[in-house]
C-alpha cells in the first residue's frame, strides 16, 4: 500500500495533492493556531484486524499516519505535539506484542532524525517523558541519543510520552518536590501550579493542550492529560481508527478549533467594547453638577436684572 502511495505521489496526482494541502493549510493560517495538539493513538490493532494484516503492521500504520499528521501541525506552525506512545498500562500486554512496540519507536525515531530528515526539515526536536526506568536498557540508549542529536532543534517539539500515564507524571512530581522540600532548595510555601509544572516529566516546557484527539470511537481519557487539559481545552473523540487519521481528519479538528476560537474571541472584543462604551455612560452621567452661582455666563447668555416698572 506504502510503495503504491509512494508512485502516485510521484505523478501530477501526488504533484496536485501537494497544491491543495498547501492551499488548505494556508486556509487555517488565516485563523488562530493551536499551540498544543496532542494525541491517543488508539485503533491499530483493529486497524491491522479490518485490514487482515498482521498486528505489528498495523502499528507500523500507525507510526506513517503520525508522521502525517506532526507534517500538517509543524506545516502549520503548531509549537509543541504530544503523543501517547505507549501507557504503563501496555505492559500487560503480550511481551512480543510489546517488544515489536519498542523496536518500532525505536526504528521509526530513527528515521524520523536520521534518513528522512524529519527532524532536521521540521526544526524538531523529540523529547521522552515518562519514565524511563520502565525502558529496556538498549532502547533507552538509543532514544536518549535521538534527544541529545535533536536538543539542537528549537522550533517545535515531539513529546513522545513513553511509558506514561498522568497520575504517575503527578506522582513522580510530588516525589521531586518534596525531596527539594527536604534539601531545602524550596519553601513548602511557595509550592504553586508552576512549581508542580517545572517537576512534571515534561520539565515545565510544555504549553497547556489546545486539543486532545483520541481516535477509534472509545470516549475516555486513559489516564492522560490531566493536569495538562486546562479550561480551554477542546477534547476530540473521532471515530476514525488512529492509522486511518490523516491530513484530512486532522485539518478538519484543527479547522473546527480554529473557527470556534475566532468566535470566542470575537466575543471577548465585543464584551470588552461594551465595557469600555458602559464606563463612559457612567462617566458622562457622574460628571459634577455645576454650581449655577458661580458659573460665568458669556455676556449674549446673561441674564440682567429685570426691574419692574413703576
Ligand atoms: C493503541 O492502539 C496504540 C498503541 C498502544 C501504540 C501507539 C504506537 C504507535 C502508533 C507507533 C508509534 C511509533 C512511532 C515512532 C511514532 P491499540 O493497539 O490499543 O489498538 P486497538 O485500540 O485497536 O486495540
Amino acid at each position: 500500500m506504502d510503495r503504491i502511495l509512494s508512485l502516485i505521489r510521484a505523478t501530477p496526482f501526488g504533484y496536485a495533492e501537494e497544491v491543495v494541502k498547501a492551499f488548505l493549510i494556508n486556509v487555517l493560517r488565516t485563523g488562530p493556531i493551536p499551540s498544543h495538539l496532542s494525541f491517543v493513538m488508539d485503533g491499530n490493532r483493529r486497524y491491522a484486524k479490518k485490514m487482515g494484516l498482521p498486528l505489528a503492521d498495523g502499528h507500523s500504520a500507525g507510526a506513517n499516519a503520525l508522521a502525517d499528521v506532526l507534517q500538517l501541525c509543524f506545516r502549520l506552525g503548531v509549537k509543541q505535539a504530544t503523543v501517547y506512545a505507549f501507557s504503563k498500562e501496555n505492559f500487560k500486554r503480550p511481551k512480543a506484542e510489546v517488544d515489536t512496540l519498542f523496536s518500532l519507536m525505536k526504528d521509526k525515531l530513527l528515521l524520523a532524525v536520521t534518513e528522512k530528515e524529519f527532524c532536521e526539515n521540521f526544526n524538531c526536536r523529540v523529547r521522552i517523558i515518562g519514565d524511563r526506568n520502565m525502558i529496556p536498557a538498549d532502547v533507552l540508549k538509543d532514544l536518549e541519543r535521538i534527544e541529545a542529536d535533536t536538543a539542537k532543534y528549537t522550533e517545535h517539539t515531539l513529546f513522545f510520552a513513553f511509558p506514561y500515564t498522568s497520575r504517575d507524571d503527578i506522582a513522580h512530581a510530588m516525589r521531586s518536590i518534596v525531596k527539594k522540600v527536604e534539601n531545602e532548595e524550596l519553601d513548602a510555601d511557595e509550592i504553586s501550579e508552576q512549581t508542580m509544572e517545572n517537576n512534571f516529566y515534561y520539565n515545565g516546557e510544555a504549553e497547556k493542550v489546545d486539543i486532545l484527539v483520541r481516535t477509534s470511537g472509545h470516549t475516555r481519557l486513559s489516564d492522560y492529560m490531566l493536569w495538562q487539559s486546562h479550561q480551554e481545552s477542546v477534547i476530540e473523540f473521532s471515530n476514525v481508527l488512529w492509522p486511518e487519521y490523516k491530513f484530512c481528519q486532522a485539518w478538519w479538528t484543527i479547522f473546527q478549533w480554529s473557527y470556534f476560537k475566532t468566535l470566542a474571541i470575537q466575543d471577548a472584543e465585543v464584551m470588552e467594547l461594551k465595557k469600555v462604551e458602559k464606563e463612559s455612560v457612567k462617566e458622562r452621567y457622574t460628571d459634577p453638577i455645576p454650581n449655577m452661582n458661580t458659573i460665568q455666563h458669556p455676556p449674549f447668555a446673561s441674564v440682567t436684572k429685570v426691574t419692574k416698572p413703576e
